[in-house]
């Protein structure tokens, strides 16, 4: 359901090489409309085009009084970007270096992108202009996945999800079940396996405090599988206060991490099947963010504020995509028909207290919410208002039911700002207090499928103790070469 688009997806870029890797190149990326993204504030609409330079050409031409502060924000979204391997780097080499490069400002010295990642971003939009709008389309994809205001959340992370689309978004052919249905042969023919309906029922600790494996739950029935190392990608909430025993999660290095994360957002999610093909219904691979309005720091804080029966009546915000419009293979699969997914934003405690006595009364909220969500996606597409033949709404508590996280949450931990702050970014690692038990994916870099991908090279840099990205940058010169080569042998 989730994996809406990817960016970064181009030939030869960096992220493309490690699917391809992954995959053993058999998933095919298929590209958006180059007009990928439509922000809508109010009654205004601004599209975002992809392309190195077209991505701020076409910006400044809907902004034609804000050349200097798009230009502005393009070089610090450049630095940001080349920046973010540092932030990488802050977790990977020894935590001692980290904390003495860090005590003594020598950071600062090194790379602006530190002082960066600690800027709130309202702060420095603020500098960089006081059109509102604009400071929204600079802000637009931050509740899927930050689900901070921009006043709470570092600018280096709201930059680094512009500049991933920038070059343009791209969505699994097939759809976003194909990513595991290619990566499972790379595994197995690795000599890996993969359970599913497996649960972790806890890690297992030996007598010298050291990670031995895990203890599984596979049809009711538990077995230990011992191993030398033991990687979780479960989220830094899941293995510490779940998975690990009692008496190693009160450990104070346990704790002093747990005391620096929060929670992430929670999702609520609207799933429409429409009568119809996309060309019937003129649906377009673009997806669209919809606002109330240009202030999104005092959005958030309202929405926020809101009491659980005041919600469907009050959504100001909202996203909307057409999982079918951008993938070839959807009418072979499903012919004649369509599907539109709504997305926006939830808190858990909505859902919470619903845990324990979910009846009609929970379905009647939900459906509330689903059907306001789907009036208001209807004032932009009136076609398919007599098209759609079914709906089905997911909450937080779906989230936590499917994917196991733990308060619902969309992806993670809350990438708010202080997850930024040097001394946080150094110790949320792949190495954990305990020994041979390692994180890996979003919670210890990003979140998005790219977050917890960069999660999981950080991680395989510490288990094999070898830098792998200098491995990629290798394969990527390789590649370049070749490209090169047969372009040439092409041309003659
Ligand atoms: C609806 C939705 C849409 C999204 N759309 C996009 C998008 O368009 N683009 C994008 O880049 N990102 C998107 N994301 C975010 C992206 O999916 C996540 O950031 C990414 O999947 C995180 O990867 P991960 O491997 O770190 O964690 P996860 O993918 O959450 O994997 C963690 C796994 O651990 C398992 N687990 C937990 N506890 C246990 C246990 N005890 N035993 C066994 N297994 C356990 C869980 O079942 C889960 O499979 C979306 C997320 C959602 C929810
Ligand atoms: C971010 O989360 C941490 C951990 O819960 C919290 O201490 C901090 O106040 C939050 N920061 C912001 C800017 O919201």
């Amino acid at each position: 359901l989730g994996i809406h688009y990817l960016g970064q997806m181009h030939e030869n870029g960096m992220l493309r090489i490690v699917l391809d890797q992954l995959t053993n190149g058999q998933l095919d990326w298929i590209e958006l409309d180059a007009q990928f993204d439509t922000v809508i504030v109010g009654s205004r609409q601004y599209h975002l085009y992809s392309g190195k330079q077209r991505f701020a050409e076409t910006m400044k031409k809907q902004f034609p009084q804000e050349h200097e502060a798009i230009d502005k924000f393009m070089k610090l979204m450049k630095t940001a970007a080349k920046g973010a391997s540092l932030l990488a780097v802050l977790k990977m080499i020894p935590l001692w270096l980290s904390k003495l490069l860090i005590r003594t400002g020598l950071i600062y010295w090194i790379s602006p992108v530190f002082r960066l990642a600690a800027t709130s971003h309202s702060e420095l939009l603020n500098d960089l202009t006081s059109n509102k709008d604009l400071q929204t389309v600079l802000t637009y994809l931050f509740y899927v996945s930050i689900g901070v205001p921009p006043k709470d959340s570092s600018f280096v992370v709201n930059a680094l999800l512009l500049h991933h689309y920038k070059r343009g978004a791209w969505y699994p052919r097939g759809g976003a079940s194909e990513i595991a249905f290619h990566i499972i042969p790379v595994i197995q023919k690795a000599g890996g396996a993969v359970l599913v309906r497996a649960r972790v029922k806890c890690i297992l600790i030996n007598e010298d405090g050291k990670a031995s494996g895990v203890t599984v739950v596979k049809d009711q029935e538990e077995e230990k599988v011992f191993a030398p190392v033991v990687i979780s990608n479960a989220g830094i909430f899941n293995t510490y206060t779940r998975l690990l025993p009692q008496k190693m999660q009160t450990k104070p290095t346990i704790q002093s991490q747990l005391s620096m994360v929060q929670h992430g957002m929670g999702s609520f999610l609207v799933f429409v099947g429409i009568k119809g093909t996309k060309e019937e219904l003129g649906l377009k691979s673009t997806n669209y963010w919809v606002y109330k309005h240009n202030d999104l720091d005092e959005l958030m804080t309202s929405y926020a504020s809101l009491r659980k029966e005041e919600v469907a009546d009050n959504i100001p915000m909202f996203f909307i995509t057409f999982p079918s419009a951008k993938d070839p293979t959807f009418n072979e699969r499903h012919p004649g028909n369509s599907c539109m997914t709504i997305l926006t934003m939830a808190w858990y405690e909505w859902a919470e207290e619903q845990v324990k006595k979910r009846g009609t009364d929970y379905d009647d909220f939900k459906m509330n919410i689903a059907n306001k969500l789907i009036d208001m996606a209807m004032e932009i597409f009136p076609q398919i208002r007599d098209k759609i033949e079914f709906v089905e709404a997911a909450t937080p508590l779906t989230n936590q039911f499917y994917l196991s996280a733990p308060q619902g949450e969309m992806c993670g931990i809350e990438q708010n700002l202080s997850c930024f702050f040097p001394e946080v970014v150094a110790t949320i690692r792949a190495e954990t207090p305990v020994k041979n038990l390692y994180l890996s994916g979003q919670d210890i870099f990003s979140c998005g499928l790219a977050g917890a991908l960069h999660g999981g090279l950080i991680c395989t840099c510490a288990v094999l103790k070898r830098i792998v990205y200098i491995d990629l940058i290798c394969l990527k010169k390789k590649k370049k070469k070749k490209l090169k080569w047969t372009s040439k042998k092409k041309e003659a």
